[in-house]
């Protein structure tokens, strides 16, 4: 299967921006940018923003999602928001594992593992992040650290449930820094991605999974990300924020 049989997926991660107001906003601007996108377009807004959002994008072909959620289906958990809440309220999509939560909310890889089953069992599209921080790109075990955190983030996945997971590779010193990883740097770690889902299931399976490159993709450098047979979409912070820049990177995604 050629990157062009597995269709790119660029997804935007509000992360903690955006009130209703500007949610509104921010969609009615995107919708008539994106409507004929030959990609699917996802929007991952604060969880105060899902119900605003799935409204203004009702109908269209822009889908939302959550950036979390945690690993039991209830309980005594304050502050945390089910898979199957998400579900309830419409949301398909989950970011797991973004670095942001590893660095600042002590998530670890068996952490996005038992999150990961949990949106799993609930039909969610994962997006699931793994990425290396500068320290480790510098010590040269970049492909060792990203291929531990997929063995461990997909611990006890199916090869059924790996229709409902998209990889993302964030390399954790271009994130929201300006610096991005070059496109030859994004598509050896894709590919090693790729090889690692291949040796963990099978070769059919891996060419079938979507990984998406995140880091600084702005308007101006996704081509040349997205151009790589490897780097099949984006996770996109920053521009994501901006109509015209996401609808650009959405425009490419769907041109390459
Ligand atoms: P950025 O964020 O595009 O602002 O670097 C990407 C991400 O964190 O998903």
């Amino acid at each position: 299967m050629k990157k062009s049989d597995r269709g790119a997926v660029i997804a935007g991660n509000w992360k903690m921006n955006n009130d209703r107001v500007q949610t509104r906003e921010l969609i009615s601007g995107l919708k008539p940018l994106v409507e004929s996108a030959d990609c699917d377009v996802v929007i991952c807004v604060p969880f105060t923003n899902l119900e605003t959002a799935l409204n203004e994008t009702a109908g269209t072909n822009i889908k939302v999602g959550a950036q979390n959620c945690h690993f039991e289906a209830s309980g005594a958990y304050t502050g945390e928001i089910s898979a199957g809440m998400l579900k309830e309220l419409g949301v398909e999509y989950v970011i797991l594992g973004h670095s942001e939560r590893r660095q600042y909310f002590a998530e670890t890889n068996s952490t996005v593992n038992l999150r990961l089953k949990a949106a799993l069992k609930e039909n969610l599209n994962v997006i699931v992040c793994v990425g290396e921080t500068l320290d480790e790109r510098e010590n040269g075990i970049t492909s060792e650290i990203v291929s531990m955190q997929i063995k461990t983030a997909l611990k006890d996945v199916s090869t059924e449930q790996m229709q409902n997971i998209i990889v993302a590779y964030e390399p954790v010193w271009a994130i929201g820094t300006g610096r991005t990883a070059t496109a030859d740097q994004a598509a050896e770690v894709c590919g090693t991605i790729r090889n690692v889902v291949s040796e963990i299931f099978d070769v059919d399976v891996s060419k079938k999974l979507t990984i998406q490159y995140g880091g600084s993709m702005n308007p101006k450098n996704c081509d040349e990300l997205l151009s790589k047979e490897d780097v099949d979409g984006g996770l996109i912070g920053g521009a994501s924020l901006k109509a015209k820049d996401f609808a650009a990177i959405v425009d490419s995604a769907s041109k390459n």
